[in-house]
């Protein structure tokens, strides 16, 4: 199976309306070039909800098929009162994917599997793209834990899809020890556990959807060690958190193509 490869910048709160505008129309030219010359990859980028506008509008200025706009979060509702809460249907007014269930969404934010999986049908219902974050802390993965709090990060967080919908998420499995660290874990550990993860996937939506779906790695990606990751058969990107928001993001993307 052919899988276009992913890599997804994560801004997380970083750059506003105006920092955000000026700094795609400064990587936007040649990460277009980019992913326009290589059929076989394609980057979305995620910048903070407020400016998401700005980015869109410099991406309308300057056209490149592949590259793609991504909210980091949204609510599963369609509209009403819920204050400080971005709809689905708002989301995909200018974006065509969405993050969600990032650890830092989990962890400071409380987000359960439970919604994060409301989350997912809701982005599925409105043809964005999901991009689920799953992974262990440092405790779980000190204490061998992974395995288990993987497989029920997957049942939980992606349950109840049809057929269909089960062939096109994307999973960005970013082990929590790893973000932000500058420990990234190595491409065969990722590796390994991303294999897991299709596993699991196959053992409740089959081996089609398994292996249709991209599963991303994430945690201290760089474009000194993104070449690792992309070479591994396994993993069909990276989920880029700081490196997202400095030119090393375009660098990234140019040895993953
Ligand atoms: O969503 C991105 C991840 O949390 C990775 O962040 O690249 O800064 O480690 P990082």
């Amino acid at each position: 199976t052919v899988r276009t490869a992913i890599i997804a910048g994560n801004w997380k709160m970083n750059l506003g309306p105006q920092q955000a505008s000026r700094f795609v129309a400064e990587i936007l030219p040649e990460l277009g070039k980019i992913v326009q010359q290589h059929s076989h990859i394609m980057s979305i980028l995620c910048p903070p909800a407020i400016s998401l506008a700005a980015v869109h509008q410099v991406m309308q200025s300057v056209p490149t098929p592949g590259v793609e706009l991504g909210a980091q979060n949204m609510y599963f509702e369609d509209k009403g009162a819920f204050t400080g809460e971005i709809a689905p249907g708002m989301v995909k007014e200018l974006c065509s994917a969405v993050i969600l269930g990032h650890s830092e969404r989990r962890g400071y934010f409380h987000e359960t599997d439970e919604l994060v999986n409301k989350k997912v049908h809701a982005a599925l219902h409105y043809d964005l793209l999901p991009i689920v974050c799953i992974g262990e802390n440092t405790d779980q993965y000190e204490s061998g834990e992974t395995q288990a709090v993987i497989k029920a990060q997957v049942e939980q967080s992606l349950a109840g899809l049809n057929e269909e919908q089960a062939g096109k998420i994307v999973i960005a499995y970013e082990p929590i020890w790893a973000i932000g660290t500058g420990k990234a874990a190595s491409a065969t550990e990722a590796g390994h556990v991303i294999h897991l993860i299709r596993h699991i996937y196959a053992e409740i939506y089959g081996d089609t959807a398994a292996q249709a779906i991209r599963i991303l790695y994430g945690g201290s990606v760089t474009s000194a060690n993104i070449g690792e990751f992309i070479a591994h058969p396994d993993i069909d990107g990276g989920l880029i958190g700081g490196a997202s928001i400095k030119s090393d993001f375009v660098e990234i993307v140019r040895k993953s193509a």
